[in-house]
């Protein structure tokens, strides 16, 4: 970004499972610029407040966030999102510890502290962000927004290639019903609801590949970029 131009956000929601993190990153790549991943800090929260931060409520949960800090560090495309200047690695991907941080994104004190963690990574610079309400609450005035969608049964067996090449091995019917779950809790909940912006562009990934998506993605983006 040159100096004194605005910066060029570039914001992809959706839901659980739909691959916007590999997505995101790689688009980032291709543009040269940095990349947000927003559920690893709700993730972070979930991993380091456990299920009794869900009962703190008001002031004392307030307290417990303010203890945290998030930064982005990184080059080319291996960014990270630090939490209190560690690397969070695996712990935080499990699908349990997702349902939790989805559990906690529904807190009007975490979504306020979130929002404004994730617009001060972002103020003064470019960047690719991806979660559940980047182009509707955090950065409503994004260059591009992309919204992602694909059935759940594709996003269970997404998640399951995934979790299989980290070792792990889960039951299709078991990731699907999960995906479910947290697909109710992302979209049903009052504040900041997984749902397109008005101005989003909505691809439905089911039966694209990971490069014919990436492929529709650079080309609405790379525009706006100026590249
Ligand atoms: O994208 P993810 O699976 O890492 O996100 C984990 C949970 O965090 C997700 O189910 C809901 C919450 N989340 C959110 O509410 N808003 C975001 N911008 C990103 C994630």
């Amino acid at each position: 970004m040159k100096f004194g131009v605005p910066p060029v956000h570039i914001t992809l929601d959706g839901p659980a499972g739909v691959g916007k993190s590999s997505l995101a990153r790689l688009l980032a790549e291709k543009l040269g610029l940095p990349f947000l991943d927003t559920g690893a800090m709700f993730r972070c929260i979930a991993l380091r407040l456990g299920e009794k931060g869900l009962g703190l409520g008001g002031d004392a949960l307030a307290g417990e966030l303010h203890k945290l800090d998030f930064a982005l560090s990184g080059e080319g495309g291996t960014f990270v999102l630090l939490c209190n200047g560690k690397d969070p690695g695996p712990a935080i991907r499990s699908e349990a510890v997702g349902v939790l941080a989805s559990r906690f994104a529904a807190l009007p004190e975490v979504r306020e502290f979130t929002r404004g963690k994730q617009r001060a990574i972002g103020e003064g610079f470019s960047l690719v962000a991806e979660g559940r309400d980047l182009g509707t609450a955090v950065f409503p005035r994004a260059r591009v927004k992309f919204f992602l969608e694909a059935r759940t049964e594709v996003r269970g067996a997404r998640r399951q290639k995934q979790l299989a090449a980290q070792g792990s091995r889960e039951r299709l019917e078991d990731l699907v019903e999960q995906i479910r779950r947290r697909d109710e809790l992302d979209r049903g909940r009052s504040l900041a609801p997984l749902k397109p912006a008005e101005d989003a562009v909505i691809i439905d990934t089911s039966d694209l590949s990971l490069e014919e998506v990436l492929e529709e993605l650079l080309q609405r983006a790379r525009p706006a970029c100026g590249l």
